[in-house]
């Protein structure tokens, strides 16, 4: 057998193997033979790069290169659904339907998964795109990370449209949901508030090996293209499982309101124990030709309608409204209550948002109030028993003073949220911004952790950044550490006794957080403001959101020490601290100016403005218009970074951070993007491309040693193909046997 008939044969391998374990659960081979088979055909790719193919399964495996994402518009528009709550609003939908077409309607009842939707496009079988929704009219191109979900058939069997498109939410499963934050708690790490952001966050990551770690899946429930195989959609979808898609069980085809009405019941009491998160039920009218007659309101089809579960309720009294302040300045106001039990777990915090919602709730100290849980760890009030309203005390209302430290309080224009304008001044600001310097993508400080930062904090040793690299071994051994840096220990001390550490009992992630901490309610309600920010830059990846207490809650420490003797560092962990410091100072600009976090200024946002201004110094003297040319980066960012730089403090910050060694501009390295990837390579571009222009691809040919050559001959080593490359040129190709690559070939042989 030669290299491509075993490449052949191992892909057909582990398709069908795929197949078995995640879309038919019935397993032939052990994990370890898969695995080698998949080591193998990695080999052989990576030794026969003439073999590359985009379905191949070794895709599914991940990569660890870091990929900004292309925006793609959608062929056709991703709409959402109207939401109802009654069953009268059932009854009315299915007779407007009827109604309107004049004729009977059958309805195709579904689960609505509580995932991230995502729109994948199959091109003579293969998986060629997938899109995020985005704004509903172009998302982003996040095609290496779904290429991991192994629900997600990268070649098609059986008898498919040449062009398709199927439409479908991804998953991550509550079992791999509650693993993901356990992880997280044990390395410190934010946790995420609930599945859906899980899943929309680990599609957005640029690393798609940590993607394909993740265990996401995807359920597909829509299909969309000129010549479907049936106009029924409950048949379009059993024939798409035909041809590898994980469609669902759980779909019915309804003939009238009863069964209609049967299917709800069943599922609001059922879901409770499927794998994955739902939040309602999905209608709609079966037949394509008459979905095409009903038509299309602006935002929704008119041909299928949502059909929200009720969340669970309770009841509680408010005992104490406290406020937070989190690390952007934001305050949070906290409804404490009376200890109730919601879906399983004791609730005794709810988020009230802002003053808009106390106002909207009139609220007072003594309410008896309606918790609810939707799909979330946090729970919120959403209402207040007023009819037996009696004895009660104050009128709550928001503060008009910082509470940490003191200072009036500013409202965001056009938005309902309060801040502390004291950035350099506020505890939990600092400390925030402490946890954002030493985060991993940031200046990776291991071995210091939020509450190291706090211990050094509490006890005088840091104010800002340049503060840290100043410290010496015997101070950060003379620091005592408050009781939770305790819990943040790497290492446990060998001489036992006094530094030997309990851990409480296991209990699920989220009913921890309910019942201690404050921090999870403060980062989660951050995320409703932080959400619609991340939204307006889309350059801010899903981990960015995470550094800035966008989607996630903080975890909590578990470990408790059983002494209450004071506890300082010991030296080994005092010298790892220092030696992480001195580390640090490699880390490359890019990433020290992210470290500085400056509002707006995510991990890519960062890249981009370093490679655009070279070094801080030039970065410093911009002008709005310099900066608004740098790829993604819009007015907000640029007046973002002019505020940085008009703060003499923040001037003052990097002079001394400068001194003490960090890398305030490009390497040399950096600074020349040349290598010899392409080095002897005569390469023909031919055809229009999406990803970058000709012209780009020509530099990018020559930058990376290679040639770009005007017209094909025998000495042609590939041709970079984009769209309507004329059949000639394609013939001439063949001909001389030249390998036809297209852009995301050509991308990934300069990666
Ligand atoms: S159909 C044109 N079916 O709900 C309608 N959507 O607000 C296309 N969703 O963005 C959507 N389960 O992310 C459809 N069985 C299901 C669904 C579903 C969840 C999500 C989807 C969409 C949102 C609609």
């Amino acid at each position: 057998m030669d290299a491509k008939e075993r490449i052949d044969f191992l892909r057909k391998e582990l398709n069908k193997h795929n197949d078995l374990y995640y879309l038919h659960a019935a397993p032939e081979i052990t994990d370890y033979e898969f695995d080698q088979m998949m080591k193998e055909l990695q080999n052989l790719e990576k030794d026969n790069p003439q073999y590359y193919d985009i379905s191949s399964p070794t895709l599914r495996v991940g990569s660890d290169i870091n990929k900004a994402f292309t925006q793609v518009k959608h062929r056709y528009p991703m709409l959402s659904l109207g939401n109802t709550y009654t069953k009268e609003e059932i009854v009315d939908f299915v007779n407007r339907c009827e109604a309107s077409l004049n004729e009977p309607v059958k309805i195709c009842a579904e689960l609505k998964y509580d995932g991230t939707s995502i729109s994948l496009t199959y091109e003579e079988g293969k998986l060629t795109t997938a899109v995020t929704r985005g704004d509903g009219e172009k998302g982003d191109d996040v095609t290496d990370n779904v290429r991991t979900i192994r629900t997600v058939p990268l070649q098609l069997k059986g008898d498919y449209p040449s062009d398709f498109e199927m439409r479908g939410e991804v998953l991550l499963p509550w079992k791999e949901f509650d693993r993901l934050n356990e992880e997280r708690t044990h390395k410190e790490e934010p946790l995420f508030a609930n599945p859906r952001n899980a899943a929309s966050g680990t599609l957005k990551l640029q690393n798609s090996k940590i993607v394909a770690s993740r265990k996401l899946e995807a359920i597909l429930y829509y299909m969309l293209g000129s010549k479907l195989p049936s106009d029924s959609h409950y048949e379009n979808l059993e024939i798409a499982s035909t041809w590898g898609f994980n469609t669902g069980e759980y779909t019915r085809l309804c003939n009238n309101i009863d069964e209609i009405l049967d299917f709800i019941a069943y599922w609001d009491v059922e879901r409770k124990n499927l794998p994955v998160a739902t939040d309602g039920i999905v209608l709609k009218v079966d037949s394509i030709r008459q979905q095409e007659e009903l038509g299309y309101t602006a935002k929704s089809p008119r041909w299928a309608i949502a059909f929200k579960f009720k969340a669970e309720r309770a009841e509680s009294i408010l005992r104490e409204v406290t406020f937070q302040v989190g690390r952007t300045g934001i305050v949070t106001p906290v409804a404490n209550l009376d200890p109730v039990q919601l879906s399983g777990t004791v609730v005794k915090r709810a988020s009230l948002y802002n003053e808009d919602a106390i106002n909207a709730l009139d609220l007072h100290i003594g309410d008896t109030c309606y918790v609810e849980k939707g799909g979330e760890i946090i729970p919120k009030i959403v209402g207040v028993d007023t009819q037996n309203r009696k004895n009660v005390g104050p009128k709550v209302t928001f503060i008009k003073n910082c509470p940490e430290c003191g200072t009036p309080l500013e409202r965001i224009p056009g938005e309902a949220a309060y801040f502390c304008p004291n950035q350099n001044g506020c505890a939990p600001q600092i400390k925030g911004r402490f946890e954002h310097f030493i985060s991993r993508k940031a200046m990776n400080l291991d071995g210091i952790g939020p509450e190291t930062i706090d211990a050094f904090f509490a006890n005088g040793l840091i104010s800002n950044f340049a503060d840290l690299y100043s410290l010496s071994l015997d101070q950060i051994m003379q620091c005592p550490r408050s009781k939770s840096s305790e819990s943040e220990e790497v290492e446990v001390d060998k001489t036992g006794g006094e530094n030997s550490l309990s851990f409480e009992d296991p209990k699920s992630v989220a009913q921890r957080n309910l019942e201690s901490s404050d921090e999870i309610l403060q980062d989660s309600i951050f995320a409703e403001v932080e959400e619609i920010s991340s939204k307006a830059d889309d350059s801010r990846s899903a981990e960015d959101d995470a550094i800035f207490g966008g989607l996630f809650a903080q975890p909590t420490p578990t470990k408790k020490r059983k002494s209450s003797t004071p506890r300082r560092f010991t030296k080994l962990q005092a010298e790892k601290i220092i030696k992480a410091l001195n580390k640090s100072k490699e880390v490359p600009f890019e990433r020290v100016l992210f470290a500085l976090g400056l509002r707006y200024v995510g991990e890519t946002v960062a890249k981009r403005l370093s490679h655009a201004f070279k070094n801080i110094d030039s970065l410093s003297q911009a002008t709005y218009e310099d900066l608004i040319t740098v790829e993604d980066v819009g007015e907000r960012i640029a007046e973002s970074v002019i505020e940085y730089f008009s703060d003499t403090a923040n001037k003052a910050l990097i002079e001394r951070l400068k001194e003490k060694g960090l890398q305030f501009s490009l390497s040399e390295e950096h600074l020349s993007e040349r290598t010899e990837k392409l080095k002897g390579l005569n390469i023909v571009i031919s055809g229009t491309f999406t990803k970058h222009s000709r012209d780009e691809y020509k530099s990018m040919i020559e930058l990376n040693g290679g040639k770009n050559t005007g017209s094909i001959s025998a000495k042609t080593n590939y041709i970079l193909a984009g769209e309507n490359m004329g059949p000639a040129k394609i013939e001439k190709a063949q001909k001389l046997n030249i390998p036809i690559i297209d852009e995301e070939v050509f991308l990934k042989m300069l990666e």
